[in-house]
């Protein structure tokens, strides 16, 4: 199967109550990883490329890369996307550049410059078959250069989606509900503790995501910063020599909720740099002799399998759904 636009992808994980994952790529391993696992689980999948990516890999080696993942799963069908395309010029460069799928932010501008500039990338990517995903409202944390504080961080206008996906025309619509970027979410003053002592932060607001959805029948949601922040592999970091404390993410079932609602795509990047990251520490520690990157990057990859396999069956719920 060569590789596709999100569109049916995304109308049969609105009727079935799943959301696709959407999982960065960077380098040969990591997209091994996340197909490997995703043809096991029979797994639709989007494979994401942020300016960064770009910037520290090169566009051709990223695009080869996931086109050899593409002859490697035959089974799957895969989508290659842009993530959090700053501007029309990066946008129209993976448009002609073979991506089936660009994301436009223009969540920094204003409400009229980013349907503006939404709509210019809409009509270029129509043109070339490639499909669009907006975003309305701004998410907290770090990606790429960009540091939002939680204080400039806004929920999306519900009032305002309808005019934003008529007048722009794009595709999907990415949407700030509380969720945010990178692998320190919340700050332990934003949680409250359970009874087991685990500190859970305050709940998604799945009111602005239901009312959006009313606004907008049928129409595919995407949520970006939705790492979980898995605290065995924060433990795996910290007991070898890393210095994370505190960092907390967005709870899995509140994700598998977003996903049987209209949340069709569910991005998640921190949650496995934290598999790989964690494993190569514990790596050189037990074996401060080795010295081959095959080898560690082996148990790396591999980790980084089975996040994404455990994503896809008991968060997002869209194995065997190829
Ligand atoms: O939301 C951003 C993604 O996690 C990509 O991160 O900009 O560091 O590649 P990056
Ligand atoms: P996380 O940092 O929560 O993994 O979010 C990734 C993301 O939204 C990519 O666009
Ligand atoms: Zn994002």
């Amino acid at each position: 199967m060569a590789l596709v636009t999100s569109t049916e992808m995304f109308k049969k994980a609105y009727e079935g109550g799943y959301a696709v994952g959407a999982f960065n790529v960077n380098n040969m391993e990591i997209v091994q990883g996340i197909t490997e696992a995703a043809r096991e689980e029979k797994a639709p999948l989007i494979l994401q490329v942020s300016k960064g990516a770009r910037a520290y890999a090169n566009h051709t080696y990223l695009v080869k890369l996931v086109e050899a993942a593409v002859i490697e799963c035959p089974e799957i069908p895969i989508v290659l996307h842009l993530d959090h395309g700053p501007d029309f010029e990066t946008c129209k460069s993976c448009i002609d550049g073979g991506f089936t799928s660009v994301m436009i932010d223009g969540s920094s501008h204003s409400f009229e410059d980013n349907i503006a500039l939404t709509r210019k990338v809409v009509e270029y990517a129509h043109a070339h078959g490639v499909v669009v995903e907006g975003e309305l409202g701004t998410l907290a944390g770090v990606e790429d250069d960009v540091k939002v504080s939680a204080a400039d961080s806004s929920y999306t206008r519900p009032e305002e989606v309808e005019e934003f996906v008529e007048k722009t025309g794009v595709d999907s619509l990415a949407i700030a509900i509380g969720t945010s970027h990178g692998a320190y979410k919340f700050t332990p003053e934003q949680c409250t503790r359970n009874e087991k002592g685990i500190l859970v932060p305050p709940p998604l607001r799945f009111d602005i995501l239901e009312e959006v959805s009313r606004r907008l029948p049928g129409f595919p949601i995407v949520l970006h910063g939705s790492s979980s922040v898995p605290q065995n592999f924060v433990k795996m970091i910290n007991e070898n020599g890393g210095k994370m404390p505190d960092a907390v993410g967005i709870p899995e079932e509140q994700l598998r909720k977003a996903a049987s609602m209209s949340v069709c795509k569910i991005n998640i990047d921190s949650d496995l740099r934290l598999a790989m990251t964690g494993t190569i520490r514990e790596f050189f520690v037990q074996h401060p002799d080795k010295f081959d990157p095959r080898e560690y990057l082996k148990p790396a990859r591999a980790n980084i399998k089975e996040m994404v396999r455990h994503k896809i069956v008991d968060v997002l719920g869209c194995n065997g759904k190829a």
